[in-house]
């Protein structure tokens, strides 16, 4: 491939892009629907593969513009011209959780498939930053290599999506942030919050906790609760959220215990804590045990998308429905078998929560 020719090629295909958007006055919601059309007989497959990425490291212009960022495994931009970018995105073992956008896009699945899962999110009750409510999947589908998908800006369709692929690469044509839409939410079964609390104080009072856990439990747990005790309920969840692995244990659960029974509030953040250690604990489970099949991933990420059993049955509905009929219970059955004995265990104290208890998993048809 000649990689100057290629990115000579984008270049010009983007400035077709922002030639056309502008006679839509640059407006966000115009923006996916022209990405489509000027991209239709495009082919961005060769950036798919990373060694075309590193091939594109030798451009100037394209080296300039990378910076340090967390989303993904290996994140690139590509482009950016003030008012639109390209982002390649390769993940291998990290996720998102499910979360809205304050941009547009259009969403190029140039490797690997994902199961992709939109939700609605029903608001009960606001305390500042954060909703207490009911999320549940409106529709879900399999990306499948070489498709793409529209990116709808605000709060419109709040998504997941679950790495079947390794890699799995996605690229995005995308807007820059548009405050109009408001920061980010972050979606969880039973909340959405907020993730600009996770700060510097926020990241240093983590690093401190996790030193006095090693050294003391007393100074641990006396610091933790002057934390819980002076912090907003949004600063309290995502606290709970990163110290979960350590707090759900034999030896730490009173600690955890002590707080939900605080009050209602503090209940619906501990139970959305122990759902969010759940659906982490499923979504590592495909990504990291040996040997999966990439139908046995899809059921693990079916649970961890899925928070009840209602909730999982429509979206194997819906896979059924686009024949990916996946074999929910029997793929469930052969995880069990592929993991440690410690793992299992653990496995099924999570499935119980989350609607499939083992019992339940011999039930299933
Ligand atoms: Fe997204």
């Amino acid at each position: 491939m000649n990689v100057k020719a290629y990115y000579e090629s984008i270049q010009d295909l983007m400035a077709t892009i922002e030639a056309k958007w502008q006679t839509a006055n640059f407006d966000a919601e115009a923006f996916p629907e022209i990405v489509w059309e000027k991209t239709t007989n495009f082919d961005l497959s060769p950036l798919g593969e990373v060694s075309n990425q590193m091939r594109l490291l030798e451009l100037a212009g394209v080296r300039q513009q990378q910076h340090r960022s967390t989303f993904s495994d290996l994140h690139f931009q590509i482009f950016h011209n003030g008012r639109f970018m390209i982002e390649i995105l390769n993940w291998w073992g990290q996720h998102v959780n499910v979360h809205d956008h304050d941009f547009s896009a259009v969403q190029f699945q140039l490797k690997g498939d994902a199961l992709n899962v939109e939700y609605e999110f029903t608001s009960e009750e606001t305390h500042g930053a954060l909703h207490f409510g009911r999320l549940l999947p409106k529709h879900a589908e399999v990306w499948e290599e070489g498709g793409r998908s529209i990116v709808r800006p605000g709060r419109v369709a709040p998504h997941g999506v679950f790495h079947i692929g390794e890699p799995t690469t996605s690229l995005l044509i995308r807007t820059t942030p548009t405050p109009r839409y408001g920061a980010q939410l972050n979606y969880f079964p039973g909340l959405a919050a907020h993730y600009y609390v996770s700060n510097d104080i926020h990241r240093k009072k983590l690093t401190g906790l996790g030193l006095l856990a090693r050294s003391s439990r007393a100074k641990f747990s006396e610091t933790l609760n002057r934390f819980l005790a002076s912090q907003s309920l949004s600063e309290n969840f995502f606290m709970l959220i990163k110290l979960a692995p350590f707090l759900f244990t034999a030896e730490n659960s009173d600690l955890i215990c002590n707080y939900a029974e605080k009050g209602p509030n503090e209940r619906r953040i501990v139970e959305n804590v122990a759902f969010n250690t759940a659906i982490d604990f499923f979504k590592q489970l495909a990504t990291e045990t040996e040997g999966l099949t990439p139908s046995e991933k899809l059921a693990a990420y079916v649970l961890s998308a899925g928070h009840s059993r209602e909730a999982q049955e429509k979206i194997l509905a819906d896979l059924q429905k686009k024949d990916k009929a996946v074999s929910f219970a029997e793929d469930l059955r052969s995880i069990l078998k592929k993991v440690s004995a410690e793992q299992r265990s653990q496995a099924e104290g999570y499935m119980e929560l989350l609607g499939v208890g083992t019992t339940g998993v011999a039930n299933i048809a």
